[in-house]
């Protein structure tokens, strides 16, 4: 049995081959009908005429539908017509099961695609985007592997909170309520004592109403968090990370990207270092040279980073954030009072933030007063607090959306379909 992807070459020519799928595409003019047989790897003009066949079998195959399972197996020939450059002459075949009326056709309503997602999916630049987002999880991982990181995993059901309190889903636990968790952050924070540079890829939960295009209520967060490193340090890390899953989608997507239509100039630009802007310079550029109209302390939301970012084709880092935008486990700044050692970073071409992450703050002191400042309770935090009591060091981290990630490299106009099935504020099924 071969691969479709592999019989497509002219190696091939005029050898008996044998592949197995589904029905993508048929036409039929009743003496010769068209097969476009689809499997994982691509798809392929299968054609049965009466060469082959006889009359039973030209009827049957005639009459197959879109989306029914099948065998095939003949030669293959060159033939520039044909939508992959080649076609099989089928010489037998065998049917898996044949559908009727495969419920996804063109011109369908958003809402009817979402219901039938389960189908949807199945489509070619779906599948592409799926084996990128395949793509960008392993290298993710691997760039790590290769830096001396170890993968840990932290707990879903959790009783703190990391990035306040407003976007926590509430889920009962035999009787008690607890949260779904929203960062593995401070889990990563504990296990730097033991193994130092840790990576974690896991869902986070955020309970956010805002309906953009960005927002999953259920998201991939990647997250690393690493012993002595300061803000800089983990910023060079992340622009490496970011270089090197790009180019590992280059290197293995390039088919996948073109089916998508996405311009695969645009990703080679992206190479390291990545341009770092203090926020309050970042503002000024915004209202000088992009017409924005923000003031010191505006948070930066989907909207005024698309703003921003439609000037950039690179990403950028923006740092120095005031205390007020950030959670409270941010280190201030020694040299600009105020301010954090923190990072955002933000994708080019509109696509705004991917990255969150920065230095930690790792006197006892100064967190306990940043926890009464934000009005939390030290005692639910109690195991956060140890780590500044035993050996503690200066250490950085950062969460990265893989989701966000794989919306900007695939250049798609919603999270929603970076994903094959998107939790928002108003879909939880299939
Ligand atoms: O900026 P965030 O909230 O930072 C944290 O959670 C830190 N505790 C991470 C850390 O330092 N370990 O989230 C990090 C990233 C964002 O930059 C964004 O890419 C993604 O997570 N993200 C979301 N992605 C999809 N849907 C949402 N609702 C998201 N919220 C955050
Ligand atoms: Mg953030």
């Amino acid at each position: 049995m071969e691969k479709i992807h592999d019989i497509l070459s002219d190696k091939f020519i005029n050898s008996e081959v044998e592949i197995r799928g589904w029905v993508y595409r048929i036409r039929s003019s009743g003496k010769i009908t068209f097969i476009i047989l689809r499997d994982s790897s691509g798809i392929i003009q299968c054609v049965a005429s009466s060469d082959n066949l006889n009359e039973d079998q030209m009827r049957e195959l005639s009459s197959m539908t879109v989306e029914s399972s099948m065998e095939v197996s003949g030669t293959v020939r060159k033939d520039d017509r044909a939508i992959t450059g080649y076609e099989l002459a089928i010489k037998s075949y065998k049917i898996y099961e044949r559908n009727e009326n495969f419920p996804i056709t063109k011109d369908l309503g958003e809402e009817f695609l979402l219901d039938n997602r389960h189908l949807w999916i199945r489509s070619r630049e779906f599948t592409s985007v799926l084996k990128i987002r395949s793509t960008v999880f392993k290298a993710f991982a691997d760039f790590f592997y290769n830096n001396s990181y170890y993968q840990v995993q932290a707990p879903m059901f959790v009783s703190t909170a990391t990035e306040g309190g407003s976007t926590l889903f509430t889920v009962d636990y035999f009787g008690e309520k607890v949260n779904l968790t929203q960062s593995s952050q401070f889990y990563l924070e504990t296990l730097i004592y033991s193994l130092e540079k840790v990576f974690t890829i896991a869902p986070s939960f955020r309970a956010e109403k805002s309906r953009t295009r960005r927002h999953l209520a259920e998201y991939w967060h990647a997250e690393g968090e690493a012993a002595w490193y300061s803000n800089e340090d983990m910023m060079k890390d992340e622009e490496k990370l970011i270089e090197y899953i790009v180019n590992e989608v280059i290197k293995n997507n390039s088919e996948d990207l073109n089916i998508i239509g996405r311009d695969i100039n645009v990703l080679k630009k992206i190479r390291a270092p990545f341009e770092r802007i203090k926020y309050r310079d970042l503002i000024e550029m915004a209202n000088k040279k992009f017409g924005m109209d923000l003031k010191y302390g505006d948070d930066l939301g989907a909207d005024e980073e698309y703003n921003i970012m439609i000037h950039f084709d690179r990403p950028i880092f923006v740092t120095n954030y005031p205390e007020e935008l950030k959670t409270f486990y941010h280190k201030p700044d020694p040299e600009n009072p105020g301010e954090i050692l923190c990072h955002d970073m933000l994708a080019p071409e509109g696509y705004g933030e991917v990255i969150g992450g920065g230095e930690r703050i790792y006197d006892l002191n100064e967190l306990l007063d940043r926890l009464k400042k934000n009005n939390l309770n030290p005692e639910d935090y109690y195991w956060y607090v140890d780590l500044r009591k035993y050996g503690s060091i200066p250490h950085s981290g950062f969460g990265l959306g893989l989701d966000r990630l794989v919306t900007w490299i695939c250049g798609l106009k919603n999270i929603r379909d970076s994903i094959p099935y998107p939790r928002t504020v108003r879909r939880v099924k299939p």
